[in-house]
């Protein structure tokens, strides 16, 4: 299959696009990106693994980039710097997807197309709305990447209850931006339990753990490394799911009806046509639904200026 990434020449797009090449079901990588694509190509091309790869550089490559993708993956966009949120983003980030994913509309309509560039909360609208203009859109083919809070949860939980971490499973629900982020520590597998102030410490270290490493990086950027994990891990599952693979789950911030928000992150079962089954939200504790009355007008809000900016900003 072939699998583009836009972006990725820079901290997420770089190291994902090393991950991928590593798939064997990626026979070809397509890496664009305004700078440095050559680079990166050439250097990943040297690579003994199957996938051919190919770099394009400049807007006037975008056709010979993205033909016959099966699958999108968009980490472009400027990273946040200590102090600021995710929607500190919007302005820059809002137009690199738009246009970006106005060439997937025209040059590969049927991809599967994952957004990573934040904030996902409103970029995953934006991409969505311009598949509309375009007369293409598929909600069962727009993904905004949660897949890095998913895996924060499983590492943060596995290391303070001292499991194995390959077998612990901790879903997130919501969005992906501070409160909005919903980790769901009842449904966890195996089933762990946490004294309240202890969980309340657990949740609100998965919510903020981007700030985390922003902190950490102070200045030089945000998450890349575990973000191209997260990305790879995402994409592997997408390709798996349109390999015939039947049983692939991820959680996954899509078109939604499981609350009034039209955008939600649940467990997705991903099949041959991308969205296969929305696995809901499921049974929630006490303490859970409080942190969803929280997330959902945050949410809302994040989904409305993604949605208003597209309609005077087409
Ligand atoms: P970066 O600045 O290192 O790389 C961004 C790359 O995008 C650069 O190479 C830049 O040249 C490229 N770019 C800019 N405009 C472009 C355009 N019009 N077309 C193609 N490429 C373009 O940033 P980094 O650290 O890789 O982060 C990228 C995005 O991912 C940010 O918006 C960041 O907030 C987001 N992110 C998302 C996460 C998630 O969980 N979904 C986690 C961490 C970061």
């Amino acid at each position: 299959m072939k699998v583009a990434v836009l972006g990725a020449a820079g901290g997420i797009g770089q190291p994902l696009s090393l991950l991928l090449k590593l798939n064997p079901l990626v026979s070809h990588l397509s890496l664009f990106d305004i700078v440095h694509t050559p680079g990166v190509a050439a250097d990943l091309s040297h690579m003994c693994t199957p996938a051919h790869v190919t770099g394009h550089m400049g807007t006037d490559q975008l056709e010979a980039c993205l033909s016959g993708s099966n699958i999108v993956v968009i980490p472009a966009g400027v990273p946040r710097k200590p102090g600021m949120t995710r929607d500190d983003l919007f302005n820059t980030n809002a137009s690199i997807v738009r246009d970006l994913v106005d060439a997937c509309a025209k040059f590969c309509p049927e991809s599967m197309i994952c957004i990573i560039s934040n904030p996902v909360n409103s970029t995953v609208p934006i991409a969505s709305e311009v598949m509309k203009q375009r007369g293409v859109y598929d909600h069962r083919r727009v993904f905004g990447v949660t897949t890095l809070d998913v895996v924060r949860a499983n590492t943060f939980v596995a290391e303070a209850k001292d499991r194995d971490v390959a077998h612990v499973n901790v879903p997130v629900i919501g969005g992906h931006s501070g409160e909005t982020i919903v980790p769901l520590l009842s449904q966890a597998t195996p089933r762990i339990t946490f004294p309240r102030e202890e969980r309340t410490k657990m949740i609100e270290r998965i919510q903020n753990a981007g700030t985390e490493v922003v902190e950490a990086k102070a200045g030089a950027g945000s998450a890349t490394l575990s973000m191209a994990y997260a990305g790879a891990k995402f994409t592997g599952s997408l390709l798996d799911a349109l390999n015939g693979r039947e049983d692939v789950v991820e959680c996954t911030f899509v078109q939604s009806d499981e609350t009034e928000c039209t955008y939600f992150a649940t467990p997705i079962l991903l099949g041959k046509r991308g969205i296969e089954q929305n696995l809901g939200i499921g049974r929630l504790a006490d303490f859970e639904v409080s942190l969803l009355e929280k997330a959902i007008p945050e949410l809302q809000k994040n989904i409305t200026k993604g949605e208003e900016w597209i309609k005077s900003n087409p």
